[in-house]
């Protein structure tokens, strides 16, 4: 059971060509493509036909052709032309069209009633277009493992004391205590260490010397999008009330986790700061740490999918699991909430 009225990240835009491209969304076929004028489209990787896969056949302009019988398909998915029994298209010979949007050079894709789908409901990410904000190229990856895992993972500011030892780790990052926050579009854990020092990803980024106050705030919204801000103060400075300073250094990551199926996940993130907003040395230096610390989070999350799966005596929780098993409860509300 998945959430389906919302946008997913289908994959970066730049992936989609004039081409016809399958891929599994939601445990569902699609094939992608592109029309002339630069439009996506996704369609049920289906023909009704025979059910061979419509990516398989080809496209014909901005339509696609199977490549059994030559059933043709426009973008809407309907059925426009049978070459075997001309000018007799069947009534059942169609297939369905997913809304799909280019924003922020990701590719999203729609999974519930068409006719429910609004693009101004794609997920927002405030500095996308600030010329005072450096980003990064960002990432993706494959995880062998069902997408809550992940989520779970974005809102544990605890285990990058053991996962992620060389990158984000620090003292306090083990045991201060966690604040835990609802929201309307999810649920926040964050939590404020002071006076230690700055984390190895962040030591060079950072533009003071000696210790930082440092706070953690992970957050995820429906249906899977993680957002991570690290923020980075001279100690003394920091804390929940405390205003930004010029000082402040502030590093959001974007993740966003699309379901492939119950044991796959397509997992790819990009990173904003605000600072240095034209230096792509540092740019490519945070892509390669943020990508060394991922694949650090995958062998984890992959083995943790395979131990659940596989678990011979029972697991427990630890105080630690609060917003994930919270986030996971206001998830499974909205899933139900959507049932006829
Ligand atoms: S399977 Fe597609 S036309 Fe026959
Ligand atoms: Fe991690």
């Amino acid at each position: 059971m998945y959430m389906r009225n919302c946008w997913y990240v289908a994959g970066w835009s730049k992936d989609y060509e004039q081409k016809l491209r399958a891929q599994t969304v939601l445990g569902e076929k699609i094939v992608f493509y592109r029309q002339g004028d630069g439009k996506p489209v996704a369609l049920e990787d289906a023909c009704p036909h025979r059910k061979l896969p419509l990516s398989m056949g080809q496209l014909a302009g901005d339509r696609v052709v199977c490549g059994y019988h030559g059933l043709t398909f426009d973008c809407s998915g309907s059925c426009v032309e049978a070459p075997t029994q001309r000018g007799n298209i069947p009534k059942r010979a169609v297939v369905k069209s997913y809304p799909v949007e280019d924003r922020y050079g990701l590719l999203w894709i729609w999974m519930g009633d068409a006719d429910k789908a609004t693009p101004d409901e794609i997920f927002h990410i405030p500095n996308y277009d600030n010329p005072a904000w450096g980003a990064t190229d960002g990432g993706s990856l494959h995880l062998g493992c069902n997408y809550l895992w992940m989520a779970d993972n974005l809102l544990d500011p605890s285990h990058v004391a053991w996962v992620h030892v060389t990158s984000f780790a620090g003292a306090g990052t083990d045991d201060a205590a966690l604040d835990l926050e609802r929201t309307d579009r999810g649920v926040i854990v964050s939590r404020w260490i002071y006076d230690q020092p700055v984390s190895p990803y962040y030591a060079p980024l950072v533009k003071f010397t000696g210790n930082c106050d440092r706070k953690q705030h992970y957050e995820m919204c429906f249906p899977a999008i993680g957002v991570n801000m690290s923020i980075y103060c001279p100690a003394g400075s920091g804390g929940p009330k405390a205003p930004h300073g010029d000082l402040t250094y502030v590093n959001v990551s974007y993740n966003f986790m699309t379901p492939i199926d119950e044991h796959n996940t397509l997992y790819i993130w990009f990173q904003h700061r605000n600072t240095d907003p034209d230096d792509t040395a540092i740019s490519e230096q945070m892509n390669a740490g943020a990508l060394m610390a991922f694949n650090e989070d995958k062998v984890v999350l992959e083995a943790v999918h395979r131990g659940m799966e596989n678990k011979t005596s029972p697991h427990l929780d630890l105080g630690l699991d609060a917003g994930a098993k919270l986030f996971r409860l206001q998830l499974g509300r909205q899933i139900d909430a959507e049932q006829p």
